[in-house]
């Protein structure tokens, strides 16, 4: 099936919930780190970060925090209470810090989005038979997750094989973001004992359809899937009907749309519209053609925004936490709200649902339903003039939006996670050590970064931050980047580092997670704000110019996101054997950042490493590099290793 064909099926050992041979313990509970610990941390990984007159000051503050009977001691002994009696003792804190009190606007700042591989849609029907098989992968992995038998994961790379946490997975389909007018609310749809019939949103054309997907206790099967999406596009092309582009208003501020929404929700008939949309499964996006050239980086603007209003901007609705983008053009993914679930639960279900097409292509639906049924609802909006203001502006700013975004997406060819791990390093530490030093050939200093590490060992884990911009890798960036001598001492010194790093973040005991814990817990007890936390230093290590994370995947497909902060980069990547994706991100608005420049550093940096390493250990096998190449572009490395292997044989029989 040309449609299909560049999805790369893995054969997947499956372990199912019940066939587990292990006891299915409860996991442990998220330990609270050692104070004197975290404190000594902090100071050490802000030190190269700050001017020595700062870090003198924060070392005062932070001796003060954390002396014999002081504040500190007491914040944590509260925190080890806490602990004692909640499943995981910042889960709160950090769902509310991370996400719910924040008011950016989702797209770009907050909601990633997964791109699938570039489809050929020959026909339109083609996109919508696309659709019917993602829907219908959808509504098979929801019955797994409703017998609960979804496959248990497991942890993989550092400290492999403990059992991770399966919490964030019933959230994918079953959970909705509620903006409030000053922190939003992740909202969980309980079950109950006569579940209504479920359904999921089809956006097409800015209009919203509810898609029943059980019909006389029926479920509908693909076929049926394709004639109700036929149906949805015949009603969404009829100019009459059409109703203005509500959708944008979840684009907008998070207060600015806790405020739109209230007033929308004067009207009946917006009440009964938003209350289906808040229960949906899913939202199934059908994107018009979004114009001729669409490369990667193109496809992950169109993923993470829309296009604003003059492309697809209004088919969103983006408090929903899965939303499938299916565009006429072949343009397709998944773009996700944050604050239910993490990137590698989202590639877990994504993966499940495009393994599915390969892996049944028999099944492919080629002709529409025989059985009657009921037409889809198209959701009605009762608009007054001043919600029709509200969209305008909400418009607007995603149009700012649209044009501040700068996004790269960069396939690395020279080398994947094989050469690195021949060398005997870890990829993670190593992509992070080659984004350090991209990052400082750029801008000629070390930044606090943040990068993903996650908590899944442990009950309701989510995340934590490895502080990847370490002293020993400032040391080795600088040495790299003024071409001193034992780079290659630095540069294993500053692979250690970030993988004890990593290795510390996994099991609980990093750094970021505690001192919010501290922080919030102080402000539970009505302290006011601690100095050790109105600190310049504790706001700069809070300021995370480099966002990133590892987003793996089995298929074809890669993730991208935006910077967090205006003046920052958002860097996530995929390393393969062979290659790696990166997908890295800034604002055009930001006169100190340039995403294509970023690059540009970040591949050169990957290069050096790599010609240090082949340099260094010269008994190793090597990657190709460009020199290699050149010299000797006749020699095919398949052919030379079968004149070796003749040569080989015949001085064998020789002798
Ligand atoms: N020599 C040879 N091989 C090594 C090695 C070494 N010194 N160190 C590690 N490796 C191997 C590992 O065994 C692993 O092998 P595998 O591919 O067969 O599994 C592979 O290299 C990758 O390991 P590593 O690069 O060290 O990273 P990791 O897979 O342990 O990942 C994190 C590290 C921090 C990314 C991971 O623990 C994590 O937390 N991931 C979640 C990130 C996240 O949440 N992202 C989404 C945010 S929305």
């Amino acid at each position: 099936e040309p449609l299909f064909e560049r999805f790369f099926v893995a054969p997947k050992k499956v372990l199912l919930w019940h066939q587990s041979k292990e006891p299915l313990l409860a996991l442990p509970k998220l330990p609270v780190p050692n104070l004197k610990d975290t404190l000594d941390r902090y100071l050490r990984c802000m030190k190269h970060l700050l001017t020595e007159e700062q870090f003198n000051k924060t070392q005062n503050i932070v001796m003060q925090f954390g002396a014999p009977g002081g504040v500190g001691e007491l914040l944590q002994s509260k925190l080890t209470e806490r602990s004692e009696n909640v499943a995981n003792w910042v889960y709160d804190y950090w769902l509310n810090d991370m996400y719910l009190n924040n008011r950016l606007a989702l797209p770009v700042n907050s909601s990633p989005a997964m791109v699938f591989p570039q489809q050929n849609f020959m026909a339109p029907i083609d996109s919508l038979r696309f659709a019917a098989h993602l829907i219908s992968g959808a509504l098979e992995y929801k019955t797994h997750l409703d017998d609960r038998d979804l496959p248990v994961d497991y942890a993989r790379g550092q400290l492999a094989g403990t059992r991770l946490c399966m919490e964030q997975y019933y959230r994918l389909f079953t959970s909705y973001r509620l903006p409030g007018p000053e922190r939003d609310t992740l909202v969980a749809q309980e079950s109950s004992v006569m579940p209504e019939p479920e359904h999921i949103i089809v956006a097409c054309k800015n209009q919203f359809f509810v898609l029943d997907v059980m019909i006389n206790f029926r479920q509908l099967n693909q076929r049926d899937l394709l004639t109700q999406l036929e149906k949805i596009v015949k009603m969404a092309d009829n100019e009459e009907e059409q109703l203005p582009p509500i959708g944008l208003l979840t684009s907008d501020g998070r207060t600015e749309w806790a405020e739109s929404r209230s007033v929308l929700m004067r009207e009946s008939t917006n009440r009964d519209s938003l209350d289906m949309i808040e229960r949906c499964l899913c939202l199934v996006c059908l994107d018009d053609a979004s114009g001729p050239e669409l490369s990667d980086t193109k496809r992950a603007m169109l993923m993470l925004h829309g296009g604003g209003l003059t492309k697809n901007g209004g088919n969103r609705w983006y408090d929903k936490p899965m939303q499938f983008i299916v565009g006429a053009d072949g343009c397709c993914g998944v773009v996700c709200e944050h604050s239910a679930f993490e990137g590698i639960v989202l590639v877990q279900c994504t993966e499940y649902l495009l393994k599915c097409m390969i892996g049944s292509p028999s099944k492919l639906v080629r002709a529409a339903s025989v059985s009657e049924l009921p037409a889809p609802r198209r959701l009605r909006w009762k608009c007054t003039p001043e919600i029709h203001k509200l969209i305008t502006s909400a418009a607007d700013k995603l149009q700012r939006m649209v044009k501040n975004l700068d996004i790269n997406v960069h396939k690395f060819h020279d080398y994947g996670k094989g050469f690195i791990k021949k060398q005997k390093m870890s990829p993670d530490a190593y992509i992070q050590l080659a984004l350090q030093l991209g990052f400082y050939r750029c801008h000629g200093r070390p930044v606090s970064t943040y990068e993903s590490a996650s908590l899944r060992r442990f009950q309701q884990g989510r995340v934590d931050n490895i502080r990847s911009a370490t002293p020993e890798a400032f040391a080795f960036v600088k040495a790299m980047t003024e071409r001193k001598n034992k780079m290659m001492e630095l540069l294993k010194g500053a692979i250690t580092a970030q993988t004890s790093y990593t290795r510390l973040a996994i099991t609980g005991m990093a750094i970021d997670n505690h001192l919010l814990g501290l922080r919030e817990i102080a402000h539970e007890m009505k302290m006011g704000k601690l100095e050790m936390f109105k600190d310049e230093a504790y706001l700069i290590s809070n300021q995370f110019i480099l966002s990133t994370s590892q987003v793996p995947t089995t298929v074809e497909m890669f993730c991208c996101y935006g910077p967090v902060v205006p003046n920052g980069y958002g860097a996530c990547y995929n390393p393969q054997s062979d290659h790696i994706i990166f997908s890295v991100s800034s604002f055009h608005e930001s006169e100190q950042t340039c995403s294509a420049e970023f690059v540009k550093c970040l591949v050169q940096g990957l290069r050096d490493v790599r010609d240090l390493c082949n340099k260094c250990n010269a008994d190793l096998p090597c990657a190709n590099t460009s020199a290699q190449k050149t010299k000797y572009p006749f020699i095919k490395s398949s052919s030379y290793c079968s004149v070796l292997l003749i040569l080989g044989l015949t001085l064998c029989l020789c002798t």
